[in-house]
């Protein structure tokens, strides 16, 4: 099966995690993905497509922005995160276009050609085994006039709220093994030639990738022991965490509060410079 380690990943303890804490991670991401969704022209009787939709709220505020003439379609791989997805649709005014939720692997569900407007991403398309064969099969599916904008991270090092919490684990916990570049993952898409190449191998034209920075807001609220927390659960060294021996866990704890308190607000919570590529291109 194509993806099958991605399908794997996103059915077991990591969609169920992203479900657990979709509030959490929605309020970060979601001013984010707005800004991506700004640069799309939307119109009454637009429809969308939602790459790697998740939860689902990318699609409903898609859905909300084109009214109840479009139509908009979220596809993802993940059964947990779908049903998520599914519910808060359900409690949708009819004002928004309506959704529908697809459970596939966009690199190969076989598309009606001809049938999306705009394709929009918030962090969804950075996983495909293939991703010419991906972006060309979502590439079939698009209008002869539609636009793809998606946003992905800028590499890892440049991104304080992946390097602060990992490089304060790290005083106590092994180094992981590198990852090879490229390999489907959060960073796949980090370099922006890389980027280019995959859109312009798969057929697109106009392709532009903008470097944006935009702060990443992490737990309004909440103390800074239940942020730190989320981010061994959820966030960027939930990994090595996991795997750290039990009598490290509140060492490690302990390290990562020292070192994300400068960035914390009882009020606001963790804010962290972010790094990313809005990328924008045409059919
Ligand atoms: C980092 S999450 C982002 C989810 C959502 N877009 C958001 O911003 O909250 C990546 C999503 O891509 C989905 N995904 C990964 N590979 C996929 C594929 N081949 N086809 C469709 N979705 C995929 C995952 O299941 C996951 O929901």
């Amino acid at each position: 099966m194509k993806n099958a380690e991605q399908i794997a990943f996103w059915n077991g303890d990591v969609g169920a995690t992203w479900v657990a804490h979709n509030a959490l991670m929605e309020a970060m991401l979601a001013p984010l993905g707005e800004r991506v969704m700004d640069t799309l022209a939307l119109s009454a009787d637009t429809r969308a497509l939602d790459v790697g939709c998740g939860c689902g709220q990318p699609s409903l505020s898609l859905a909300r922005r084109i009214g109840p003439d479009g139509a908009v379609t979220g596809i993802d791989i993940s059964a947990p995160m779908l049903a998520l997805a599914r519910s808060l649709a359900n409690q949708e005014s009819v004002d928004s276009a309506p959704v529908q939720f697809l459970e596939a692997d966009a690199q190969i569900y076989a598309f009606e050609p001809d049938s999306f407007d705009v394709v929009f991403s918030r962090f969804g398309v950075m996983f495909f085994e293939d991703p010419v064969a991906a972006f060309t099969n979502i590439r079939g599916a698009m209008s002869s006039q539609a636009k793809l904008a998606f946003c992905c991270w800028q590499p890892r090092a440049r991104n304080p709220f992946m390097t602060v919490p990992a490089v304060a684990a790290l005083e106590l916990l092994p180094t992981p093994a590198e990852v090879p570049p490229r390999l489907p993952g959060p960073f796949a898409f980090e370099e922006p030639d890389y980027i280019e190449a995959i859109l312009s191998s798969s057929g697109f034209s106009n392709i532009a990738v903008e470097a944006i920075s935009h702060p990443l807001v992490f737990g309004p609220g909440l103390s800074v022991e239940e942020i730190v927390e989320r981010l061994v659960t959820i966030g960027p060294i939930a990994q090595m965490v996991r795997e750290a021996p039990d009598s490290l866990q509140q060492p490690v704890r302990e390290k990562v509060v020292a070192a994300v308190s400068p960035f914390y607000d009882p009020v606001t919570g963790l804010t962290l410079d972010g790094e990313f590529w809005q990328v924008t291109a045409s059919r």
